[in-house]
């Protein structure tokens, strides 16, 4: 857009639909109003339901230049708890655009504003006051933004007007959630303060975890289905993309690093080379690699065919060879925990029984002396052998409500009672979470009977690896002295978040803060 088109259009009265463009647009008007001199003021946000805070602050921050812009945060990145947000984007946009002081507005698809702040580089950045309080940049995140609109020679302000919290109306006055989840979370606003749950993930900082666990590398195969094969009953597709994950032990510790300082990964390669460069290329920058290595076997590599349009997984294929490890190899990995435990805080033990932790390693895992936080898998490979009974002892487990089943043989008590009752006379644990899916979880503390906790998602994109990417982050804070209810609420919401991406990709820390937010307020 040129400049004189962009004075032209200022000129006229518009159209409610012409104010909303893209962010590749808004970027190129931006560009063309800075150039015939006029000072443009930014306002990101999310924007459901629009209240009379929002005006106020849209209009006071459009008294800071000339013309005001604002951007709003896609749908699939609202990370408010289920049902929001109530409005979707296309309706959020419109009712900004509506506003007489509101120049354009554009939909940002990305996580974060930093990138689309490089891209807009506003005259002025502007936030309301609700960031000022209740520790809302406990993740940096204001800050990073700051620091981009400055680096373009912008300037950020805050508006001081009375602000309003749209989280806070919508939770207060709208019948978003359930009666239980309702009833549950009132409860929690009454016991438990943000603040206690922020300091409790700030907690575990610094600490130093180490994990051991099979390493899995997660194929994604996306298809088409083309239709029914003509001289077989088969469905026949074709496929279109694939993709990688380093799962198992990997994305767990992955998931950690999110939260704590350094992560260390004990884990069995195969003798394929490419494998470790796979991963590698995976690993956050906080993590490291210890691998010991198998010469009877590939990596171990699970290859699914997704139904992209749906994302529905339809078949899998494993490259697998889950005997147990030779002598030779279990005692390069006995040393090797011996010596990288010496100044760790903790130890997560994510066993998906493919043959690296054999008895004897349990044996010395049970007896170091670090907070031990175990998960042992059942899959389709393993199913009814790598039970989480085969560990003598943890400090914490946290296993879904099928191992638990099994690990008990019990399969139609009520799941309290297999947890409170029979999973804790079984194994001497002082903490538990059992995981169910959709159902939520169950919490234990012993002395206590279990508690059971809802679960926040209400759009599933892909479950896989959800209970890992739980354990990684709760045991920590278990680890930490957290309190189980307290834990559980926060393992849920990463739940949430976990489910609605494909593959395994961790969860930021901002996200879960931001959950907790959303829910407490
Ligand atoms: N379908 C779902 N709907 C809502 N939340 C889910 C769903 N699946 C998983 N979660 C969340 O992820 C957590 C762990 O998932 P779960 O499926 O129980 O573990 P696993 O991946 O080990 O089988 C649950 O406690 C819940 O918070
Ligand atoms: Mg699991």
């Amino acid at each position: 857009m040129s400049v004189e088109n962009v004075a032209e259009i200022l000129d006229q009265p518009r159209r409610i639909r012409d104010k909303i463009v893209t962010v590749d647009q808004l970027a190129n008007i931006v560009r063309a109003l800075k150039s015939s001199g006029k000072s443009v003021v930014q306002c990101h946000g999310t924007f459901d339901l629009l209240h009379p805070g929002h005006l106020r602050h849209l209009e006071a921050a459009h008294h800071e230049g000339d013309i005001l812009i604002v951007t709003v945060t896609a749908d699939e990145y609202v990370n408010k708890g289920p049902g929001r947000p109530i409005y979707n984007q296309q309706l959020r946009c419109e009712m900004l655009a509506s506003l007489q002081f509101v120049g354009w507005v554009a939909v940002n698809s990305q996580l974060d504003a930093v990138s689309l702040i490089h891209k807009i580089q506003p005259n002025v950045y502007a936030k309301g006051q609700d960031y000022a309080d209740v520790g809302q940049d406990v993740t940096g995140k204001i800050r990073l933004e700051v620091e981009a609109v400055e680096a373009h020679g912008g300037k950020f302000v805050m508006t001081n007007e009375i602000t309003f919290s749209s989280t806070q109306l919508t939770n207060q006055h709208f019948d978003i959630y359930n009666p239980e989840m309702n009833e549950y979370l009132r409860r929690l606003r009454k016991n438990k303060s943000m603040t206690e749950l922020f300091e409790l993930i700030e907690s575990v900082r610094d600490y130093r975890v180490v994990f051991i666990g099979d390493t899995i590398l997660d194929e994604y195969r996306y298809v088409t289905v083309m239709g029914k094969s003509a001289k077989e009953n088969i469905i026949a597709t074709r496929q279109l993309s694939s993709d990688v994950f380093a799962g198992g032990v990997i994305a767990a510790a992955n998931q950690t690093a999110a939260f704590c300082k350094e992560v260390e990964i004990i884990t069995a390669l195969g003798n394929d080379n490419a494998a470790e460069l796979d991963i590698q290329h995976c690993l956050k920058p906080n993590v490291k690699l210890s691998p010991v290595f198998r010469n009877d076997s590939s990596t171990i590599r699970k290859i699914r065919f997704v139904e992209k349009e749906q994302t529905r997984k339809l078949f899998e294929v494993c490259h697998i060879s889950d005997a147990p490890i030779n002598q030779d190899v279990e005692s390069d990995l006995l040393s090797l925990i011996h010596k990288k435990l010496a100044d760790a805080d903790m130890i997560i033990v994510t066993d998906f029984g493919h043959g690296l932790v054999t008895p004897t390693v349990v044996k010395a895992l049970a007896n170091q002396k670090k907070f031990l936080a175990v998960n042992a898998q059942a899959n389709s490979a393993n199913r009814g052998f790598n039970l989480i009974t085969k560990y003598p002892r943890a400090d914490y487990i946290c296993i879904n409500s099928d191992e638990a089943r099994l690990a008990v043989s019990d399969r139609h008590s009520p799941l309290e009672v297999v947890v409170g009752r029979e999973l804790a006379s079984r194994i001497d644990c002082p903490k538990m979470i059992v995981t169910q899916g959709r159902r939520g979880s169950i919490v234990y503390s012993r002395g206590h009977e279990p508690t059971v906790l809802p679960a926040f998602a209400d759009k599933v994109v892909d479950s896989m690896g959800a209970g890992d990417a739980v354990l990684a982050m709760t045991a920590p804070l278990v680890a930490a002295g957290g309190d189980m209810e307290a834990v559980g609420f926060i393992g849920n919401i990463l739940g949430a978040l976990n489910v609605k991406m494909v593959g395994q990709q961790s969860v930021e820390k901002a996200s879960v803060i931001k959950g907790i937010t959303a829910l407490l307020r």
